[in-house]
């Protein structure tokens, strides 16, 4: 969804730079550049996650929502931010959960209104339970409601009604919202580029990623559950700093490897099978994303390594061409022409290459894209695409993955006899600096000969 108004509001006055080096809050910059292209005439609404109910009375520990968190740091479920551009008193109005103690010795602390302005930089603070008789008033004055309808059901209802009694206040004789706007484009376009502080944040996740990737290579035998492996590598995971991983981790021996998204983890690992692993650590709300593949046994058969070998070519030939200025296309048809005319060579796919990649033929063993952005959310946000163009250059402080793969499904026919079973993705995380690329997720191998020594090699 396009919001063509927030793309040609006025350039931002307050620079985030400027502004955090007056205030020291990159929060606070963040919100200030925010409203600097919303504008004086708008007012922004940002809803929490709602908890997740997981079974019968018990819930999933609670993630707070991403634009929640690059906005204010806020962590509490059950809150609304509210922006008012230019408003001279209370530009950041927040509505939150108030103190209770009862509660509090349930679930824990809460900042509660009276803490918002000191631990949360609100201007003005509102209990939660007071949203939809505040909220109208709020709104008095304002044009425009910059809202993301379609995510929450519960609060699209109180933004909505807010919307319109808001109007009946105005009746008519005032300024009153009187449009809908999608207020991600914009946010999403500063998410998608990295501040410093982000990019260290993303580099510890990273590194926190990689040492359980390693350790789950060091672990492996012969004889374990997916599961155990997966304890290893997020036991790793928690030992350097996160409290989970970014996403559930797919541990997939033999041709679990070639469901994409195994997230079952409970097949017994087998001498002779690969192991594919893409697991991540989820550090100060940044994760990693990382995709390895490695023998259970310690050695690649003759067939597993012809196929990790041409997955590796694709991933390193897009890696080396990543650079300011590139389309992000590229990268995508790199890894396709490597694969395809790997595949073409061993006599699995029929050439010539440009054919049968205009066919699409190479879809039956790699069937998705080879990357997308990375942040406070794993497949993290920021468009792909624009100027209604198929791509877009690539920028320094882009944060992204590189994770081309080839599965050989059992149930695809095309997968042939000496192959079936077999699936391989390598998965890197990178940075774009000013004239190149920095790999954030080296710190775990994937040349297949250091992979050979360390698996099983315990700690
Ligand atoms: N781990 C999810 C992905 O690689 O996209
Ligand atoms: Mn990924
Ligand atoms: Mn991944």
């Amino acid at each position: 969804m396009q919001n063509p108004e927030a793309e040609t509001a006025e350039e931002p006055t307050v620079t985030e730079t400027s502004l955090r080096e007056a205030t020291g809050d990159l929060h606070a910059a963040r919100r200030a550049r925010l409203m600097d292209r919303i504008g004086t005439t708008g007012a922004a609404l940002f809803g929490a996650n709602p908890a997740r109910n997981r079974s019968n009375d018990t819930y999933y520990a609670y993630r707070p929502s991403s634009d929640l968190l690059y906005l204010s740091g806020f962590e509490e479920p059950e809150a609304v931010m509210l922006l008012l551009p230019g408003h001279e008193e209370h530009p950041f109005v927040l509505f939150l959960r108030e103190r209770d103690l009862k509660l509090e010795i349930w679930d824990g602390p809460r900042v509660g209104v009276e803490r918002a302005r000191e631990m949360v930089g609100a201007d003005k603070a509102f209990p939660i339970s007071e949203l939809e008789e505040q909220l109208p008033k709020l709104l008095a004055g304002r044009t425009k409601l910059f809202y993301a309808l379609g995510i929450d059901e519960a609060m699209d209802g109180a933004a909505i009604r807010a919307y319109r009694k808001a109007q009946r206040l105005a009746r008519g004789r005032a300024p009153a919202p009187m449009s809908i706007h999608e207020p991600r484009d914009v946010l999403h376009e500063m998410r998608l580029i990295k501040a410093p502080e982000e990019i260290d944040a993303l580099r510890t996740a990273c590194r926190v990623s990689a040492e359980g990737h390693v350790r789950g290579m060091r672990m492996t035998r012969p004889g374990m559950t997916e599961f155990e492996l997966q304890a290893e590598i997020e036991y790793q995971f928690q030992r350097g700093g996160a409290r989970s991983p970014g996403y559930p981790s797919i541990v997939g021996g033999g041709a679990n490897a070639c469901v994409l998204h195994y997230i079952e983890n409970r097949d017994t690992l087998e001498d002779g099978q690969v192991v594919l692993v893409d697991a991540g650590a989820e550090v100060g709300w940044y994760t990693g994303d990382i995709t390895r593949t490695w023998p259970v046994g310690g050695t690649f058969s003759g067939h597993q390594r012809m196929i990790y070998d041409l997955v590796l070519q694709a991933q390193m030939e897009a890696i080396r061409i990543i650079k300011p200025g590139l389309d992000w296309t590229e990268i995508h048809k790199t890894t396709v022409h490597v694969i395809t005319e790997g595949l073409i060579d061993m006599g699995i796919l029929e050439g010539p290459v440009e054919q049968a990649i205009e066919d699409k033929t190479f879809k039956k063993f790699f069937m998705h894209g080879t990357g997308h952005w990375l942040g406070i959310d794993v497949h993290d946000v920021g468009a792909y695409a624009l100027d209604g163009k198929k791509g877009r250059p690539l920028e320094p402080g882009m944060v992204f993955t590189v994770e081309p793969g080839i599965y050989f499904h059992p149930e695809e026919e095309a997968s042939p006899s000496d192959f079936v079973g077999i699936g391989v993705r390598i998965e890197d995380d990178v940075l774009v600096t000013e004239d190149g690329c920095e790999v954030l997720t080296s710190h775990v191998p994937k040349e297949p000969e250091e992979i050979e020594e360390i698996v099983g090699a315990d700690l």
